[in-house]
């Protein structure tokens, strides 16, 4: 495989991410290393497991037409993937520089996705607004599949959600706008939508620490 390594770009909470080269596109190269406080072991299977869920659920994603880069390359001699470059902003830099009104409509656009992945029981696992990049026109795409899995279960889908809405409260005061605008494109696309968002709400009124102004309407 001819690649072309570039510039370091970004140490991100898993991975390093390079950029570079590959048949003339754009792409980085996602590499995991070895976390130290992990015995050695232990580290190299789940290193490995993460690399090989990221792969796999990308893949099925795409195939369904769902907005993730392409998989382009996998290396397990040194843990990396080679993927295409998607240029654009993460979605939680694009809430600090977009009005409210033209975030509803990214909102209800990253819903239909995270609806479409959901309709196919896929479940990201890590669904933040630091893994969702807003590219051009505003279309959303999603990444870092790494503890991504395939499952019918409500309760996997139902902690997307919760993870989505409990990060979008963290930082933003339009929280409650912004997730039903979610919900929006979400229904839209998949047929439990209504049914798994009515879950997410279960679970959290499991959690008794939560305030009842602060729950999920
Ligand atoms: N396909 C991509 N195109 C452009 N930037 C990317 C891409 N994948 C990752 N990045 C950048 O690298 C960062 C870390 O990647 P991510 O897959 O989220 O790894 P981690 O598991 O370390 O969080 C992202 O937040 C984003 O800024
Ligand atoms: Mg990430």
């Amino acid at each position: 495989m001819m690649i072309v390594q570039g510039d370091f770009l970004v140490k991100g909470a898993e991975a390093s991410i390079y950029t570079g080269f590959f048949l003339q596109s754009s792409v980085i190269i996602k590499q995991r290393l070895p976390k130290t406080y992990r015995m050695q072991q232990l580290d190299q299977t789940i290193r490995l497991q993460r690399l090989r869920a990221e792969a796999r659920i990308m893949t099925s994603a795409w195939k369904i037409g769902i907005q993730v880069p392409v998989l382009l390359g996998i290396n397990i001699d040194d843990q990396s993937l080679l993927i295409e470059e998607i240029p654009g902003e993460l979605l939680f830099t694009v809430m600090s520089s977009t009005t409210r009104i033209a975030l509803e409509t990214i909102f209800e656009s990253v819903g239909q996705q995270v609806g479409l992945l959901h309709e196919n029981d896929l479940i990201h696992g890590d669904l933040t607004v630091f893994n969702i990049i807003i590219g051009e026109n505003n279309t959303p795409w999603l990444i870092d599949f790494g503890l991504g899995q395939v499952s019918v279960e409500m309760e996997r889908k139902a902690d997307d959600l919760l993870t989505f809405y409990n990060t979008l409260k963290a930082i933003s005061s339009d929280f409650q706008v912004l997730f039903e605008a979610f919900q929006v494109g979400y229904n839209k696309e998949y047929s439990k939508g209504r049914k798994t968002i009515e879950h997410t709400k279960k679970i959290q009124s499991r959690a008794r620490y939560i305030l009842p102004e602060e729950r999920l309407e």
